[in-house]
């Protein structure tokens, strides 16, 4: 690839990257802060998208045609849907999909987008086995490759996560990843969502999630970072 795009929803999740970026170059778009630079040698385009599916859209689309990205990597945190997943475990995306688009009002599907050929969004193979083998070296035992559900819902209800993982298939929760998956697929640019589980998205998920952002946000960030050494 040229350049990579790389977001993040929110401060905690960049923060490291710009720490280890050089010739970094700041511009705006959209209210949103592009730092065009090297990682390891490595043209990146860092962004913080703020939270939230318009957001990622929005950041994501001016990534590509403002800054001419080749691929996309999400680097974030997300709270854990699949019961097997424990708070520090990692998700690298095969697929996204919005959990709340609801229009089962008409009949359609939960989940599905009406009248689209698709709702559900696949990561790009190269760069979801690239993240799964590097997470699999870092974090071992640890890395579950799975369906990111998003939507604008922090979700901090057992009820919830049940359904989130019975009904829709999700492996983990958060806010922007099929925003992302969607306009790449829409403009034909490989990307992946790699999200470290800083909560269980249950009765304690805002408390694990003010206590566990940092360290699941390092443990994204030392992923991506040692994804951008191969790409
Ligand atoms: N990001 C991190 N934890 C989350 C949760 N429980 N719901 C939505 N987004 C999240």
């Amino acid at each position: 690839y040229g350049k990579i795009g790389v977001i993040g929803a929110m401060k905690e999740e960049i923060e490291q990257f710009l720490e280890h970026m050089e010739q970094v170059e700041e511009t705006q778009k959209a209210q949103v802060t592009f730092l065009d630079g090297l990682l390891h040698g490595k043209q990146i385009v860092l962004c913080k998208s703020g939270v939230g599916k318009v957001n990622a859209a929005v950041t994501t689309q001016v990534l590509i045609d403002t800054y001419g990205v080749e691929a996309i990597i999400f680097t974030g945190v997300a709270g854990a849907v699949d019961p097997v997943l424990d708070v520090g475990d990692i998700v690298v995306s095969s697929e996204c999909m919005q959990h709340d688009m609801d229009v089962t009002a008409l009949g359609f599907p939960r989940g599905t987008i009406p009248f689209a050929d698709t709702s559900i969004f696949p990561s790009d193979g190269q760069l979801t086995r690239l993240a799964a083998q590097v997470s699999g070296e870092l974090f071992p035992g640890r890395v579950k490759v799975g369906r990111v559900l998003s939507g604008d819902q922090f979700i901090a209800n057992r009820d919830t996560v049940a359904s989130l993982h019975n009904e829709m298939q999700g492996a983990c929760t958060e806010m922007e990843g099929a925003a992302v998956a969607q306009v790449c697929s829409m403009n034909g640019i490989p990307h992946v969502i790699i999200r470290s589980m800083s909560d269980k998205a249950d009765g304690s998920a805002d408390v694990n999630f003010a206590e566990f952002t940092m360290q699941a946000s390092e443990n994204s960030y030392r992923i991506v970072d040692h994804m951008l050494k191969q790409l």
